[in-house]
């Protein structure tokens, strides 16, 4: 194994976790996902699934590393060794790696969209008007050489920064983005809240109406909150594994997730006051963000200059969460082999690109298509979230219930100067053993269960 990293600082490695995720899950998936789920019963359901599932979990997995020092391959072969039962959990990490593979490609095209809009605010700057238009999104989506051409230079730009090593790399970068990123946020919703339709919104998103969930509601809450938390695709196991002993995961776990969340909950205060008032706008559609914020910006004053920054700090979001997933495969594959860094990070950028490039293909020849009424995109993306990522989620909580002993876990869990954590200890030990796996089987469930009555 190569000698490992540690953050240089305890913020080095905040900056690397919430950078990791908080990301486009927040600002672009969480508010259509939402639309798709109708509204505040959704909301509650995913802040519940949001404590009770995603944050054991992302603890686990911040515990794996931790203990074994590797990241998520490695860590399950060598829980495997431990154990001496053939290989009972090494699955578990070759599908977080396979998944991470295919989200960082996916990602790559919707970071590339980001990267279009943001040159369309800088191009905007001489007319305010253009980028008000609706169908900006339209000549993007119809274009699959445009979006495969702005995945490369996303992708290019990933593989840059990983290039340059944990420290350097992520700490440097993400650090740059973050305050700017939270005062531009909470100006946005500010701003949003000032409108007329923002007293609907509020109704929309926090009144639970239960009426409105369906059945495959319960793994849209799992799969986006895993999705949020980088939580199922070994990204975590990794940072973990760069933590000093002093670090106290608990904490650092429940800190990623109260900012996480609180982004998620600050992009749909900020959209759905528009997007309310936008009656052409489904809010069910992935398009959302793109389709109400240049034309929410377009009526403000300095609307322009919102926009650039927006845009922009959006696109570092969606950087920040890239590294980390390319971070994931390279520090899996560098573990387990004699290859280099580099190597390891251009193949893997390149593969991410091969199959990022074909899905925008596709995806812009398949446009007029529709499935049961979705698009490609979206059955791609529901095929990776609300099904393959809550699968391997829930291999990662059996290897960190089943695979490290209690003793064990609590030393990695319980900091004696810290009361609470004594407390937390047991609950966290059921959470993790009885409650992900139980929630995320049933929520499989339910959604089979959805789909056969719906027909298929
Ligand atoms: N959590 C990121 C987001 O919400 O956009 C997505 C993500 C990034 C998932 C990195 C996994 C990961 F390793």
């Amino acid at each position: 194994m190569h000698k490992r990293g540690f953050w240089k600082t305890r913020f080095g490695f905040y900056l690397a976790a919430i950078g990791s995720a908080c990301g486009l899950g927040n600002l672009w998936r969480f508010p259509y996902v939402v639309g798709e789920n109708g509204g505040g019963a959704f909301v509650l359901l995913y802040l519940i699934v949001a404590v009770v599932i995603g944050l054991p979990l992302l603890i686990g997995e911040l515990s794996l590393g931790k203990f074994t020092r590797r990241s998520v391959l490695s860590a399950t072969s060598y829980i495997d060794g431990i154990h001496q039962h053939g290989n009972r959990f090494v699955w578990v990490g070759r599908a977080a790696v396979v998944l991470s593979l295919i989200v960082l490609s996916y990602y790559a095209v919707i970071s590339g969209w980001v990267l279009h809009f943001t040159t369309q605010f800088l191009v905007g700057v001489f007319s305010p008007e253009s980028f008000a238009q609706r169908g900006n999104m339209e000549v993007l989506l119809n274009n699959g050489w445009l979006q495969m051409g702005l995945a490369s230079v996303h992708l290019l730009l990933t593989v840059g920064i990983v290039l340059k090593g944990v420290q350097e790399g992520l700490e440097k970068w993400i650090g740059y983005m973050m305050p700017v990123f939270s005062v531009l946020l909470v100006a946005l919703v500010f701003k949003s809240l000032s409108l007329s339709n923002s007293a609907n919104a509020f109704r929309f998103l926090f009144y639970p109406d239960f009426s409105k969930l369906t059945w495959s509601s319960l793994i849209h809450a799992v799969g986006h909150v895993c999705f949020t938390l980088s939580v199922g695709f070994g990204t975590m196991v990794t940072f973990g594994s760069y933590l000093r002993d002093a670090d106290h995961i608990p904490t650092a776990g429940a800190r990623v997730t109260i900012v996480d969340t609180l982004l998620s909950l600050f992009a749909v205060l900020i959209l759905f006051p528009v997007a309310l008032g936008a009656s052409n706008t489904p809010l069910t559609d992935p398009g959302l963000l793109f389709e109400v914020l240049p034309r929410f910006l377009s009526q403000l004053q300095g609307g322009v200059v919102f926009g650039i920054a927006f845009f922009i700090c959006l696109y570092l979001a969606a950087l920040g969460a890239s590294i980390g997933l390319l971070e994931v495969i390279v520090s899996n594959w560098v573990d387990r082999s004699k290859v280099s860094r580099s190597f390891a990070t251009w193949i893997t950028g390149g593969a991410a690109f091969v199959l990022g490039g074909i899905a925008a293909v596709v995806s812009a020849y398949m446009r007029g298509m529709r499935l049961e009424g979705r698009s490609f995109l979206e059955v791609m993306d529901s095929l990776l979230i609300n099904w393959c990522l809550p699968v391997v989620a829930l291999g990662l909580s059996l290897v960190v219930s089943l695979g490290i002993k209690t003793v064990e876990k609590e030393k990695l869990f319980v900091d004696q100067n810290k009361i609470a954590s004594v407390a937390l200890f047991p609950h966290w030990l059921v959470m993790i053993r009885w409650m992900a796996p139980v929630v995320i089987g049933v929520a499989l469930l339910l959604q089979v269960v959805g789909l056969i009555l719906t027909g298929i």
